[in-house]
């Protein structure tokens, strides 16, 4: 794979240079698109990016260099969540896939108890949905409204994830989708 994950020391050696990384970018499809370094202070200072539950780090690309991070979120539970986020200089050129794939991996490979990968997302964000399909990932909700948007209406929240068997095998595990008739 061209993608090397290297974790991200926010609080010591990477601490600059993921404020420099989080104030620059903008990211639309997020609560707050545009983040102040007050605030990713604050995210750092309570352990989001390293502790118990968090891990974080630089997505590193064998021809492009530090292209975007990825934070792993619940690191103790059953189900691990995620935040992935390119560098608006690499947006647009498929480098989610392998990105969301190489985190697949690392998460599965270096955490036994966990079983499934989760993601969520605003449903405009169709770069970020169909990465998550192009990898093999199942939708499994789409909640209605569930996206508050600043200033604006709420949009819908969409839910896939990716169980440990479906990463080994290659097959997603399908489910029915429509619900019972009354
Ligand atoms: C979301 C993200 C990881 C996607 O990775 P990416 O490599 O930039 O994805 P791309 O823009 O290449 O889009 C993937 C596919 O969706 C398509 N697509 C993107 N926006 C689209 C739109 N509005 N309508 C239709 N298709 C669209 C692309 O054309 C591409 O398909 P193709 O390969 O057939 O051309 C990346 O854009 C990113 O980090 N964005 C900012 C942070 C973010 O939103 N993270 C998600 C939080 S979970």
């Amino acid at each position: 794979m061209s993608i090397n994950l290297v974790r991200l020391d926010a609080v010591g050696n990477d601490h600059e240079a993921l404020v420099n990384f989080m104030t620059r970018n903008e990211f639309r499809f997020h609560g707050t698109p545009r983040i102040t370094r007050q605030a990713i202070e604050a995210s750092i200072a309570k352990g989001a990016y390293r502790n118990e539950d968090n891990d974080s780090f630089w997505i590193d690309h064998a021809e492009h260099g530090r292209i975007g991070i990825a934070r792993v979120q619940d690191l103790r539970d059953p189900t691990a969540m995620f935040d992935l986020r390119l560098d608006e200089e690499f947006r647009g050129r498929g480098l989610g896939l392998d990105s969301l794939r190489a985190l697949t991996q690392h998460v599965f490979s270096t955490l036994p108890d966990t079983h499934r990968f989760e993601g969520q997302t605003r449903e405009d964000n169709i770069a970020m949905r169909k990465t998550f399909l192009r990898c093999g990932w199942a939708k499994e909700a789409h909640y209605r409204e569930g996206w508050p948007v600043q200033g604006g209406t709420p949009v819908a929240s969409v839910a896939y994830s990716i169980l440990r068997r479906d990463w080994e095998t290659g097959q997603t595990t399908t489910f029915v989708w429509e619900d019972l008739t009354l």
